[in-house]
C-alpha cells in the first residue's frame, strides 16, 4: 500500500512530463543541462557558453538556422513546437542583452523547415558565423 502511495503519483508526473505542454526549462534539464550545465556555463575545450553568448549568432546571417540545425537543437527527441518554445526561451534566459530588438520569435514550422537540414562541418559553421559576427570564440 505505501508503495503504491509512492508509484501512483510517480507514474502521474512522468505521463505529465511527456505531455506537449512540458515546459522550455524542464526540457533544458532533462535534454540539455547534461552538457550545457544549468546556468548555461562554457566547459573549455568542450562545451561553448550558452550564457552570454547564445543569441549573439542571431546577428550573424545564417546563426538563425544554426541554433536549429546544431546538433545538441537538431537531434534532440523534443517535437519541432517544443524545439520552438525551447530556443525562445533559452535565448532570452541565457543572454537576455543579445537578442535583437527585432527578434521574431521560433515558430513549429519554421523549426520544421530549418530542421532536416544537417550541417556538413559544425565547427566550419560556427567557425563562419563568429567571425561575421566579429566574434572570436
Ligand atoms: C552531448 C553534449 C550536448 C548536449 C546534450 C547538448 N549540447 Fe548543445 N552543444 C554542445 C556542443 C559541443 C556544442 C558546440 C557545437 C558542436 O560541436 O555541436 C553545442 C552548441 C549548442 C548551441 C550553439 C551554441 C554555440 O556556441 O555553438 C546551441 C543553441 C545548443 N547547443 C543548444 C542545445 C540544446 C537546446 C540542447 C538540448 C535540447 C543541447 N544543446 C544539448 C553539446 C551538447
Amino acid at each position: 500500500m505505501t508503495v503504491l502511495r509512492l508509484i501512483i503519483p510517480l507514474a502521474a508526473a512522468l505521463a505529465l512530463g511527456t505531455a506537449a505542454t512540458a515546459s522550455p526549462r524542464t526540457d533544458y534539464m532533462l535534454r540539455c543541462m547534461g552538457c550545457h550545465l544549468p546556468d548555461g556555463a562554457e566547459t573549455p575545450g568542450k562545451v561553448p557558453p550558452l550564457k552570454g553568448h547564445v543569441a549573439k549568432f542571431l546577428a550573424a546571417d545564417g546563426g538563425r538556422a544554426y541554433l536549429v540545425q546544431v546538433p545538441g537543437t537538431r537531434q534532440s527527441a523534443l517535437s519541432n513546437a517544443a524545439v520552438a518554445d525551447l530556443l525562445n526561451w533559452l535565448v532570452r534566459n541565457f543572454d537576455a542583452a543579445d537578442v535583437p530588438a527585432d527578434f521574431v520569435p521560433y515558430t513549429e514550422a519554421e523549426i520544421a523547415q530549418l530542421r532536416p537540414h544537417r550541417l556538413p562541418d559544425v565547427a566550419a559553421e560556427r567557425a563562419r558565423l563568429l567571425k561575421s559576427i566579429g566574434e572570436k570564440n
